[in-house]
């Protein structure tokens, strides 16, 4: 039977527990998983592509269905190269739902091999996005149980750097 192999693109900066939710559902369905991190120069981000990686790799090396890579232009054209069948998107609330259905209908426009798969993380997640967790840990907030350990620790080290250099800031 042939192998079903869905891309799961996304900013990831940083990954919550939401996103790992979704992963560790999508890698029950899929025969394989890429985690595909954008690589845009355009939108500012905290991290480096390369250190999301990282926390990406180390959140996920308990699945060895998973894997994580990068990707630059159209997701599509990513999708293609990986010969993935699906991409997979997590919706949290509806509010979602109105970007992550035209996101969806121009991927199938331009790729109409291509699934895009809706999975939705745990309800304890429903509220977390990569933006909140910044802006609370920014201003002194606990994100424990929100994101992994490990990017609570990168987090922390990124103040500390920055302590040294400005306001500590992340
Ligand atoms: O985690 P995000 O920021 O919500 O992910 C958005 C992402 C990376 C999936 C989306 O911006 C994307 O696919 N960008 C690549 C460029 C592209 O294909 N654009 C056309 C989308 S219809």
């Amino acid at each position: 039977m042939q192998k079903v192999k869905a891309i799961y693109p996304g900013s990831f900066d940083p990954t919550t527990n939401g996103h790992l939710d979704v992963i560790a559902r999508a890698a029950r369905i899929f025969d394989h998983l890429v985690v595909a991190v954008l690589n845009n120069s355009e939108k500012s981000a905290l991290f480096s592509v390369p250190e999301r990686v990282a926390m990406l790799s180390e959140s996920t090396q308990q699945f060895d269905n998973v894997s994580v890579a990068t990707f630059n232009g159209l997701m599509v054209d990513f999708a293609r190269q990986q010969q993935a069948h699906a991409v997979v998107r997590g919706i949290r609330a509806i509010s979602d739902y109105e970007y992550e259905f035209q996101m969806a209908l121009m991927n199938r426009r331009l790729a109409p091999e291509l699934e895009t798969v809706f999975m939705m993380p745990a309800e304890k997640y429903s509220y977390v996005s990569s933006r909140l967790i910044k802006e609370v840990f920014r201003l002194g907030g606990s994100i424990d149980g929100l994101v992994p350990p490990n990017i609570v620790e990168r987090l922390r080290e990124r103040a500390k750097r920055n302590l040294g250099q400005s306001d500590g800031d992340i």
